[in-house]
C-alpha cells in the first residue's frame, strides 16, 4: 500500500516535471537559443509580412533572405527595368525587426529573365554583351543596398551534378565560359566592398560535387577573387545525409578556411528524387509518425553537426518559415504536401523544434 502510494506520487512527480520542461521548453524561443552559435535565418517573401506567420518571424528568427524578390528575374524583368518594391519592403521589414538580411542571388542559371541572353535582333548575345549586363545588373543592385545587405550568394549553382562535368553547362558557362564567376565577384566587391560574398549550391553532401565546389572556390582564393564564404543549401530529408556524411561535409568545408552559411536548410519527409507526377500511391505518403520520429532525430543530428562545427559556421538560414508553404509543397512532385521545417501548419512548434532546441 504504502510502495505503491510512494510510486504513484514519484509518477505525478516525473510527469509534472515532463510537463513542466515542455512548458518551459515553449517559452525558449531559436534565435535566442542560437544567440552564441549563429545567426537563424528564414527565407520569406513580402506577403509574409502580411499574414500571421509575421509574429514567427521577429520571435524566432534573427535574419532574413528573399525567398524570391531579389533573383534576376523578379528584381530586373526588363532591360533597364528594375522592380524594386518586394525586396525594397523586405529590407525595410528586416531594418525595423533589427533582422540581418542575406542577398540571395546574383548570377544563377534558373529564375533569369529571358532578356539577359538575347539581342535587339533575338539572336544570343555573345560574350562581351552579356559580361557587360552581367556588371551592370551586380552594380545596380549591390550598389542599391550597399552597406545594408551583410552578405551576398553572388553566384548560386554554377558547378555540375554530372560526375564527370565540372561547370554547369548554363547559358552564362556557354556564352562565358568560366570567367563570369570571378567577374561577378570582383563586380560585386566593387559595389560595396563591406558585403561579405559568398559561393552557394545544394547537393554538396554528395562527395563528387562537394570537390569540385572546394575545387573551384579555391581556385578562386588562390587568384585573389574577392570570395569570403561557402554557401551550403542543405536541402536534406529525413533519409539522409547520414551522421557520417553529415559530419565529413561539414568538415571538408571548414578546412577550406572561409565561413560557411547554411543557406536553405530545409528537412523533406519524402525521398530526394527527380521532377514527376502526382500518383496514386502519394495520397498514403502523409505526415506519418515514422516520418515524423525521423525527422526529429534527423534535426536533432543535423543541428549537433551544426553545434560541432560552430566555429565555422556563422549562419543557418531556414528555407521559408512553417510547414503552412513550403517550395516542397510543388516540388519535385506537384500538388503533394511536404512538411520540412519546425513550425507546423499552425505556426505552433513541431517536435523537431524542441529537439533544436534542448541540448
Ligand atoms: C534553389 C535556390 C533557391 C530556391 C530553391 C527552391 O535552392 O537557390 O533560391 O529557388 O532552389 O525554391
Amino acid at each position: 500500500m504504502i510502495i505503491s502510494r510512494i510510486y504513484t506520487t514519484l509518477s505525478f512527480l516525473i510527469l509534472t516535471n515532463a510537463v513542466f520542461a515542455q512548458a518551459d521548453l515553449r517559452q525558449i524561443k531559436l534565435k535566442e537559443r542560437y544567440r552564441d552559435f549563429f545567426t537563424i535565418g528564414a527565407a520569406i517573401t513580402p506577403m509574409a509580412l502580411r499574414s500571421e506567420e509575421l509574429h514567427l518571424i521577429e520571435s524566432q528568427f534573427s535574419g532574413i533572405t528573399a525567398e524570391n524578390a531579389m533573383k534576376m528575374g523578379p528584381i530586373h524583368p526588363q532591360p533597364f527595368r528594375f522592380n524594386w518594391g518586394p525586396a525594397d519592403s523586405l529590407l525595410a521589414f528586416a531594418t525595423r525587426s533589427h533582422l540581418r538580411m542575406r542577398g540571395h542571388t546574383l548570377v544563377w542559371h534558373s529564375q533569369t529573365p529571358k532578356w539577359l541572353f538575347e539581342g535587339e535582333d533575338g539572336k544570343q548575345v555573345n560574350k562581351e554583351i552579356l559580361l557587360q549586363r552581367i556588371h551592370d545588373h551586380i552594380d545596380s543592385v549591390v550598389g542599391r543596398y550597399k552597406g545594408k545587405i551583410y552578405a551576398w550568394d553572388v553566384v548560386n549553382e554554377a558547378i555540375s551534378d554530372q560526375a564527370n562535368e565540372f561547370y554547369r553547362s548554363s547559358l552564362f558557362y556557354q556564352i562565358c565560359g568560366e570567367e563570369y564567376i570571378e567577374k561577378a565577384f570582383q563586380w560585386a566587391h566593387a559595389a560595396d566592398p563591406s558585403a561579405l560574398l559568398f559561393y552557394n549550391d545544394y547537393n554538396e553532401i554528395d562527395p563528387v560535387k562537394r570537390k569540385k565546389i572546394i575545387e573551384m572556390v579555391t581556385r578562386l582564393r588562390a587568384k585573389g577573387v574577392p570570395i569570403h564564404g561557402i554557401g551550403l543549401q542543405a536541402h536534406w530529408s529525413i533519409y539522409a545525409p547520414s551522421t557520417e556524411v553529415l559530419d565529413k561535409t561539414l568538415e571538408d568545408f571548414s578546412k577550406v578556411g572561409l565561413p560557411l552559411h547554411v543557406t536553405e536548410l530545409d528537412i523533406s519527409v519524402y525521398k530526394k528524387e527527380g521532377r514527376r507526377d502526382r500518383m496514386p500511391s502519394d495520397s498514403l505518403t502523409a505526415y506519418t509518425p515514422e516520418r515524423e520520429a525521423l525527422q526529429v532525430a534527423m534535426y536533432e543530428r543535423v543541428f549537433a553537426a551544426f553545434r560541432k562545427h560552430r566555429s565555422s559556421i556563422q549562419s543557418v538560414t531556414f528555407w521559408n518559415i512553417s510547414d503552412r508553404r513550403s517550395w516542397l509543397d510543388n516540388f519535385p512532385v506537384v500538388g503533394r504536401k511536404d512538411h520540412p521545417l519546425l513550425f507546423d501548419a499552425a505556426l505552433q512548434p513541431k517536435k523537431a523544434f524542441f529537439s533544436v532546441i534542448n541540448f
